[in-house]
């Protein structure tokens, strides 16, 4: 039998969960987790929160309430890994041995790390004025949570995607330093139908825009956010256009096709802007209310929701402590009674493999390839306008792959 597709994502503990969330990660996801044929792995990245976060009691109520909202949307945590980041120690370590075959050149290419930089550089500041280090470094905590699990594919939103390209090259990276398949290299995989809730002011629904619904509220007040959304001021008995209203695209995210096909004709109809708040309320409740009663009733229990993560994390380490102890030996953290290995490692110092690039044509533009001297490629992309920046972009990685 076939190794199976292993599913992981992580979701950072510094907030409350809204509406947003779970309309575009925590549904689709468990909805995922319940397909047979793949592994999932679902995990509170506690320790990435401390990089945007300093404030203890948030980072502990923002890991109760995110654990309680995955139980409560019906996650099953013996059908899949649920635990907390920081309850695998081999995490940390792993990102330690990943630091050390990460160019640090890949890192300052970072988007968050290179978008804080431009920032300070805007206003006349030192380009690293108030950046801490936990931020540059994030990128390779982020590949350490996924390697050690050897994740194939990882759904993310877009601002994500750079972040599992890394994981990739460094996974990559240690698997032709220390000469074996010790990763799998993993793929982001992007949801491209699952929709983005717009917020309470029409963009998209986010923490950095603080126009979000939070996913509990109370039902009354749930429905006075609801009825708080901004809308354009077209009076009751106007046709309206549902494709240019947040409230419908939020119905639209709750409702099935045949509803959402009887809201259209409201809309047509001139339903007006109060009735079609009340409605998307309605619709909202109907769907959450169950699981708020579930929710109030966990996080009012946190011992439970602990004993839960705890479980996960041991069924988890049962996976992480022996590749990270196999690791070790690949990297010469080792018993020193075992001569035995120590010859291999020389062997492997001494066989390392010469690297190649090769530029060919590929469509209208150029791409490269990276070859070791078994030929398997090592690294690849296409959309170069010219054979000589895709030369160029083979020797950048040729030197971030530690050879040619
Ligand atoms: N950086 C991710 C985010 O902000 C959270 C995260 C941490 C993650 N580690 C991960 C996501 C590993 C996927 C895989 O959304």
């Amino acid at each position: 039998m076939g190794k199976q597709l292993r599913i992981l994502t992580g979701i950072t503990t510094t907030g409350t969960p809204h509406l947003g969330n779970y309309v575009g990660a925590i549904r689709p996801a468990i909805a995922a987790s319940r397909n047979a044929g793949a592994e999932s792995f679902y995990f509170l990245a506690d320790y990435h929160a401390l990089v945007k976060c300093d404030d203890p009691a948030r980072v502990q109520r923002s890991t109760l309430e995110i654990a309680a909202s995955w139980l409560a949307c019906g996650l099953d945590p013996e059908k899949v890994y649920f635990y907390r980041q920081s309850d695998i120690p081999e995490i940390p370590e792993l990102a330690w041995l990943l630091t050390c075959v990460t160019a640090k050149g890949l890192l300052n290419r970072a988007h968050a790390y290179k978008a804080a930089t431009d920032v300070n550089r805007e206003k006349g500041d030192d380009a690293d004025a108030g950046i801490n280090a936990g931020l540059y470094m994030y990128p390779v905590l982020m590949a350490a949570d996924i390697l050690i699990f050897n994740a194939n594919k990882v759904p993310v939103g877009r601002d994500q995607v750079q972040h599992i390209e890394m994981a990739r090259d460094i996974g990559q990276r240690f698997n032709h330093i220390y000469g074996g398949e010790f990763f799998a290299l993993p793929e982001a995989a992007i949801e491209e139908n699952v929709a983005t809730l717009p917020g309470t002011d029409g963009r998209k629904m986010s923490k950095s825009y603080d126009n979000t619904i939070p996913l509990w509220l109370p039902e009354k007040d749930l429905r006075k956010a609801i009825l708080g959304i901004i809308t354009n001021s077209q009076a009751a008995g106007e046709a309206k256009n549902p494709d240019d209203s947040n409230i419908f695209a939020i119905y639209q995210a709750f409702a099935s096709v045949d509803e959402t096909a009887a809201m259209r004709r409201a809309y047509a109809e001139g339903i007006g802007w109060g009735d079609a708040k009340q409605k998307v309320f309605e619709r909202v409740n109907t769907e959450l209310a169950p699981m708020r009663e579930k929710y109030d009733a966990l996080v009012a229990d946190p011992a439970q929701i602990e004993d839960r993560l705890r479980a996960g994390a041991a069924r988890a380490r049962a996976l992480a402590t022996p590749l990270l102890a196999k690791l070790r030996r690949a990297v010469g953290l080792r018993d020193l009674r075992d001569t035995a290995s120590t010859a291999t490692k020389s062997k492997t110092l001494v066989e390392k493999p010469a690297l190649q690039p090769v530029v060919f044509r590929d469509g209208d533009a150029f791409a490269f390839k990276v070859l070791d001297a078994k030929k398997s490629v090592l690294a690849e992309k296409g959309g170069f306008a010219d054979p000589k920046s895709a030369m160029a972009a083979a020797r950048e990685a040729m030197a971030s792959l530690g050879g040619g």
